[in-house]
């Protein structure tokens, strides 16, 4: 049994593939392999752990039907036809839960540098310009106290609302589709409308998945439904926001400041005016990357693949209905 890696993972991931018996390929190249490459590699090989392939349609799919499991190095799976995967009973997997403490962190690491300006005054020293002269100059805003709306508040947001409860006494609006009781009695969080949410928090924090409904959700029609003292952080995806409507709402003051980890595209490009702005703040999509974060991904992602390698139900299924009398059968339509 072969699995095909599309870039390198933490050491842990090899070690575990070993102990169980499987041969692995690593692409450890650079640049990373385009999609008809990744489907070539897949053709000599029964299992795929990706890192964040693009193009898991449903042609990479008919291409690869032979495969027994797709393992996502990644919790979000919103880059994979995941019903074409099922519909060719190939299990796909993910990497639940263990990233929702360092992407909260990182949420939380761009609300404080947007809300103190910390980017701002470093890129201040480096042009010679040490210190604030007045009292009044340079200033930030506090946190404590104030009101944080996520939209989207799953596992990764009822994180951040967790810090920011206990640390900064703050008061917690939320945007779901359905009721989350947990939040509800843990954080006094309250449901709202979308626009409920906007008009009354100082912080917006997104945390929802990339999906139709989700796509473009932030343009110039919220920005401006929003305080004009407000931040808006993105950790989630950056097809959630419309990039050119958040550089002009930051530009025109009509809201205070942006942090986002996800853009769109991704690379962003070195020239995108966001990055000379003082008021936004962008990380290269870097939510789960950390030391332990990356080595639990790994884990998962390669527990996924050695149970689809041995017939067995994944533990972290994104299509679970792929059992539904499929399993031990054959990847045929
Ligand atoms: C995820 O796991 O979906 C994160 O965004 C990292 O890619």
């Amino acid at each position: 049994m072969k699995v095909f890696i599309n870039k390198i993972i933490p050491a842990i991931g090899y070690r575990m593939l070993e102990e169980a018996g499987v041969e692995y390929t690593v692409w450890k190249e650079k640049p990373i392999l385009d999609r008809g490459q990744a489907i070539q590699f897949c053709k000599g090989h029964d299992a795929f752990l990706s890192a964040g392939q693009a193009g898991l349609d449903a042609d990479f799919f008919d291409q690869c039907r032979h495969l027994k499991v797709v393992a996502l190095h990644s919790v979000g799976f919103d880059g994979v036809d995941v019903a074409a995967a099922t519909r060719r009973g190939i299990p796909v997997g993910n990497t639940p839960n263990v990233l929702n403490k360092a992407t909260a962190e990182t949420a939380l690491l761009l609300m404080l540098t947007v809300a103190r300006r910390a980017l701002f005054h470093h890129k201040k020293i480096k042009k010679g310009q040490w210190g604030i002269s007045q009292p009044t100059e340079g200033l930030g805003i506090d946190l404590a106290g104030k009101t944080l709306g996520i939209v989207g508040l799953g596992r990764i947001g009822a994180e951040l609302a967790r810090i920011c409860t206990q640390s900064w006494d703050m008061n917690i609006l939320y945007h779901n589709r359905g009721v989350n009781p947990e939040a509800e009695r843990e954080f006094g969080a309250k449901r709202v409308s979308l626009d409920e949410l906007l008009a009354q928090s100082d912080v917006v924090s997104v945390h929802t998945a990339l999906t139709e409904d989700t796509r473009g959700m932030f343009g110039m029609e919220q920005f401006k439904k929003m305080k004009s003292s407000a931040l808006f952080i993105n950790t989630s995806r950056g097809g959630v926001h419309n990039e050119d409507e958040l550089t002009q709402a930051l530009r025109d003051g009509i809201i205070w400041g942006a942090g986002i980890d996800v853009t769109n595209p991704e690379p962003m490009h070195p020239d995108n005016p966001l990055l000379d702005m003082d008021n936004a703040v962008v990380f290269p999509h870097i939510g789960s990357a950390t030391k332990e974060t990356r080595d639990a991904m790994t884990r998962c992602a390669v527990e996924n693949i050695i149970a689809g390698l041995q017939g067995k139900e994944l533990p972290y299924p994104v299509n679970p209905e792929v059992y539904k009398g499929l399993l031990g059968k054959s990847n045929k339509i």
